[in-house]
């Protein structure tokens, strides 16, 4: 075993996965939002990962949030973009 890196104080995981019966399938979102965490210098502090199922199928975005260790549901991107930058 070796030690490969640190990671960034925040990190988001988002459930891209497509399942019937729930929206959590944003792919586009995804690029989207890793292109404005670069656009906006944050790359340093927020690291974005898509997932597959993160076992809370619903209608909007799961993300799982580190090191907060929590689940959250956002509405939309913007509430994700909100989210982000009241976190750091
Ligand atoms: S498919 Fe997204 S949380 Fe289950």
């Amino acid at each position: 075993m070796r030690r490969i890196g640190e990671g960034r104080p925040l990190h988001i995981f988002i459930c891209v996965n497509e399942r019937a019966g729930a929206h959590c399938g944003h792919r586009n979102e995804l690029r989207t939002l890793k292109r404005w965490v670069i656009e906006n210098g944050l790359l340093s502090k927020i690291q974005i990962t898509g997932t597959t199922c993160l076992g809370y199928c619903g209608e909007n975005r799961v993300c799982w949030v580190y090191p907060e260790n929590m689940f959250y549901e956002f509405r939309s991107l913007k509430e994700v973009k909100e989210f982000i930058k009241k976190s750091l």
